[in-house]
């Protein structure tokens, strides 16, 4: 059975990070998440900063087969405003993603979301989320309470870094262990976010944040190729200074 290695305890902490990565294959469904790496990846949530200390999150774990089931039956569809704006953001080779350094590969959506003008919408658009959910063991749902905010946080701008706080802690935690970890913005949009709150019974005063899928992912690890800028397109010494470089390449695994 293909594994993800667990990682040696002295591997470094920016090793860590840097090979951290969105696992987004399916997982393995026979395999459940052990409930010590669960713990630990919620202890890492845990002990995250957040502004004022406010620890504005809840989490909602779903390791329930029907729950998870329920959750892969709901419809999901890339609005207008999705298509448009993923469109900025595409690469269509991987040359051109290793020069810009930032974005994604278009091959990772469907050929309809490759596109600058997202009208009409094809076909293929409106979906269950049961090809990423279905295998899954485990996921965590994180919601918090936006009336909550951190003080004179417009927005709760301080409110929503902290939970990225909480997301990065986890990320890392889960790759240390050798789990495969997905974030799923999915669900904090529109109807989706309506039907997980009915499955859930996410009271209506909490938002959700972001939901991480938790397994290990099947078969080989496909290559995928992740890029960076390099340091000096986006580190100012002293004064902002329009960059006026060619980009250079900065690839990782
Ligand atoms: C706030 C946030 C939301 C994200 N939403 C999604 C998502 O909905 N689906 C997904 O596959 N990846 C999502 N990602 C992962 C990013 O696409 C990914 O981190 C980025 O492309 C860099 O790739 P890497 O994680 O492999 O380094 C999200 C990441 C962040 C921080």
């Amino acid at each position: 059975m293909p594994d993800t290695p667990v990682l040696d305890p002295a591997t470094s902490l920016s090793d860590i990070i840097h090979k951290r990565h969105s696992a987004r294959a399916p997982y393995d469904p026979s395999r459940p998440l052990p409930e010590a790496d669960l713990e630990s990846i919620l202890e890492a949530a845990r002990w995250s900063p957040t502004a004022h200390n406010m620890q504005n999150y809840e989490f909602i774990v779903v390791d329930d087969p029907s729950t998870l089931t329920a959750i892969g039956q709901i419809y999901s569809r890339a609005s207008a405003e999705f298509v448009r704006e993923n469109y900025a953001q595409l690469s269509f080779s991987e040359e051109e993603l290793i020069r810009k350094g930032t974005g994604v590969l278009a091959t990772m959506f469907p050929p309809s979301w490759r596109r600058p003008d997202p009208e009409p919408l094809p076909d293929g658009e409106r979906g269950t989320l049961d090809a990423t959910m279905g295998s899954c063991p485990a996921v965590v749902i994180v919601i918090y309470d936006p009336s909550r905010r951190a003080p004179a946080s417009e927005g709760d701008f301080l409110g929503i870094m902290s939970l990225g706080c909480a997301m990065q802690s986890m990320w890392l935690t889960a790759h240390a262990l050798g789990v495969g970890m997905q974030i799923m913005s999915v669900f904090s949009s529109g109807a989706v976010e309506g039907e997980l709150r009915r499955i859930l019974s996410i009271p209506c005063h909490l938002r959700v944040a972001f939901a991480c899928r938790l397994g290990y992912p099947v078969g080989e690890a496909r290559p995928y190729l992740r890029v960076r800028r390099p340091l000096d397109r986006f580190v100012h010494r002293n004064a902002y200074v329009e960059h006026q470089d060619e980009p250079g390449p900065v690839a990782g695994g």
